[in-house]
């Protein structure tokens, strides 16, 4: 994959350090560590990020208007899915960015950009896949490990997979609505999306460019751009 790698052992956060390399005026850089010290997650969360896992960002400088940077995410759990397909479990993805197996969550993506409305400056994809490591240290419930659904993994062979899946989404960006539609678990479902502006609760029908979930409810169907999604029962 077209990207250079800065490797460390113990980091505050990939993300944080992928943003000073943004102030430096770097791209197409790919900041790994084994362990992260502050790992940080979606809506002001912390992330765990003990060692023997895959905590990655990619630092990107993307010929795409702002509001296309929910595109660069969806690109982003299509590879990471793939790449834990390739470890030898069933992913899906949950809308819009969580990568789970058995209904547990195995991987969760934080995008942060910077630019004006019409060009993205950098954009950084934070990328954590609990790999080699053991679920119970996770304290998020409903998350699961590489290490407990099927073994230790070679994190090099699951990182060179995912690197080079998204650069082919990036090439081709038509590829990444279709291909995130056909792995998704939360198309079909009834759900209930946890939004700034309230619950909206119905069945999933489609996502919409950039990344948008449509809902149908009982009164009407709704786009939704942000929150958090919970699976219903059917
Ligand atoms: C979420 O599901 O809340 C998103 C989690 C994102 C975690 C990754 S691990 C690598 C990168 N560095 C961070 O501090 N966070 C992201």
């Amino acid at each position: 994959a077209p990207y250079e790698i800065e490797y460390h052992n113990s980091v505050g956060s990939t993300n944080q350090r992928a943003r000073e390399l943004a102030t430096e005026g770097a791209e197409n850089v790919v900041v790994v560590a084994d362990e992260q010290t502050g790992g940080r997650g979606r809506l002001e969360r912390e992330w765990a990020s003990p060692s023997g896992g895959i905590w990655l960002s990619l630092l990107l400088r993307p010929t795409l208007p702002t509001t296309h940077a929910p595109l660069v995410t969806m690109a982003a759990a299509v590879a990471t899915a793939e790449a834990v397909g390739s470890a030898g479990v069933e992913p899906t993805i949950k809308w819009p960015n969580d990568v789970l197996v058995d209904g547990k969550k195995v991987s969760g993506i934080l995008t942060e950009m910077e630019g004006e409305a019409d060009s993205i400056s950098w954009l950084v994809v934070g990328i954590g896949i609990n790999a080699n490591v053991d679920a119970d240290a996770l304290p998020e419930d409903r998350a699961t490990s590489l290490q407990a659904l099927c073994g230790e993994v070679e994190r090099r062979a699951v990182v060179q997979t995912l690197l080079e899946s998204m650069a082919d989404l990036l090439d081709d960006r038509d590829k990444i609505l279709p291909e995130w539609r056909a792995r998704s678990g939360t198309l079909g479902r009834r759900v209930s999306v946890d939004t700034p502006d309230g619950p909206v609760v119905g069945e999933a029908v489609d996502i919409e460019s950039p990344g948008a979930l449509l809902v149908d409810t009982e009164n009407g169907r709704r786009r939704v751009t942000v929150g958090d999604c919970e699976h219903l029962r059917p």
